[in-house]
C-alpha cells in the first residue's frame, strides 16, 4: 500500500489497482498534485501482481484466442483469482474498471462520480484483453481514454487517477477552480491571460483589465461558445440541447 497515514479524518480515496507491470505505478502519479496527495493519505493505493496467480511453474496468464487469431488474451481463472484477491480489501459495492478501448468513453462526469465514491478497482489489461467470460462474470466496466489503442491500462488507470484525484477535497488550493474547467459545465473553458500585458505585439483583450464581473464572466462565456461550437461539434449540440430543455422546465 502506499500513501500515508491520513491527516484529517476523512478515509483516503482508495485505488486497487491490477497489472503484470505493478512498477508503473504511482508512475506519475507520484508526482506534483497527486504525489502530495497521496502522502497526505487523501488518496491510497495498493497495486496487485498479476502475475503471482498465474498457473504453472511459469506462472502462465495468457493463452491464444480460441478460434485464432493474433495475439494473447489473458486467461479468466487468473484474473478471476487476482480480481477476487484485490476485492478483499474494498468495500464490496466497488466499481471496478477495466480499462479498454472497446469501453464507454470516460468523461469528466464519469469521473466526478468516481470522486464521489470510496474508492475505484482497475484492471489494467496487456496483450490483446480479457476472455470475455471474467469482464461479464466479474461484472467489470469497460472505460476508454480515447479512440487510439495503448499498450496496456496502465496508462489509461493513471489518467483516470490524475483525473479523480484533483476533484478530492484538499487536493487543489482553490476548489472553485473546478467550476471553471472544460467540460464542468458542458463547454470547453474559455482562454486565459497574465502578465505581461502586452506580448509578442499582441495586448491583453481590454475587457479582462476593466474590472466588470459581471461582463467579464459573459466575454468568458461567449468564448466558450464559441470555441466549442468550432472545436467540438459533439460537445456543442449537447449543450444547445440541454439549453433548450432547461428552458422547456422553467
Ligand atoms: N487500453 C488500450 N487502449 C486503451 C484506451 N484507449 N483506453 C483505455 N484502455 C486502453
Amino acid at each position: 500500500m502506499t500513501g500515508q497515514t491520513p491527516l484529517s479524518d476523512t478515509p483516503p480515496w482508495k485505488v486497487s489497482a491490477l497489472t503484470l507491470f505493478p512498477d508503473m505505478f504511482p508512475g506519475v502519479l507520484g508526482q506534483s498534485l497527486a504525489g502530495k496527495a497521496l502522502q497526505a493519505g487523501i488518496w491510497s493505493l495498493e497495486v496487485t501482481d498479476i502475475r503471482s496467480f498465474g498457473v504453472g511453474v511459469h506462472k502462465k496468464v495468457d493463452d491464444p484466442p480460441f478460434g485464432g487469431g493474433p495475439g494473447m488474451v489473458m486467461r479468466p481463472d487468473v484474473m478471476a483469482a487476482a480480481i477476487d484477491q484485490a476485492a478483499k480489501t474494498m468495500p464490496a459495492d466497488t466499481t471496478r474498471i477495466y480499462l479498454s478501448p472497446r469501453g464507454k468513453p470516460m468523461d469528466q462526469a464519469l469521473v466526478r462520480d468516481l470522486s464521489q465514491a470510496s474508492g475505484v478497482m482497475l484492471i489494467c489489461g496487456r496483450y490483446e484483453g480479457l476472455d470475455q467470460r471474467v469482464i461479464e462474470q466479474a461484472e467489470l466496466v469497460e472505460v476508454s481514454i480515447g479512440d487510439y489503442v495503448l499498450s496496456g491500462g496502465e496508462i489509461a488507470a493513471q489518467v483516470l487517477i490524475d483525473a479523480v484525484v484533483r476533484l478530492l477535497p484538499g487536493v487543489m488550493g482553490n476548489s472553485d477552480a473546478h467550476q471553471q474547467d472544460s467540460f464542468e459545465d458542458g463547454l470547453l473553458e474559455h482562454p486565459l491571460y497574465t502578465h505581461p500585458r502586452q506580448w509578442a505585439g499582441t495586448a491583453v483583450p481590454d475587457i479582462l483589465l476593466s474590472g466588470d464581473h459581471g461582463r467579464i464572466a459573459d466575454w468568458r462565456h461567449n468564448q466558450a461558445k464559441a470555441i466549442t461550437r468550432e472545436r467540438r461539434q459533439d460537445l456543442w449540440q449537447k449543450w444547445c440541447l440541454s439549453q433548450d430543455m432547461n428552458k422547456n422546465i422553467d
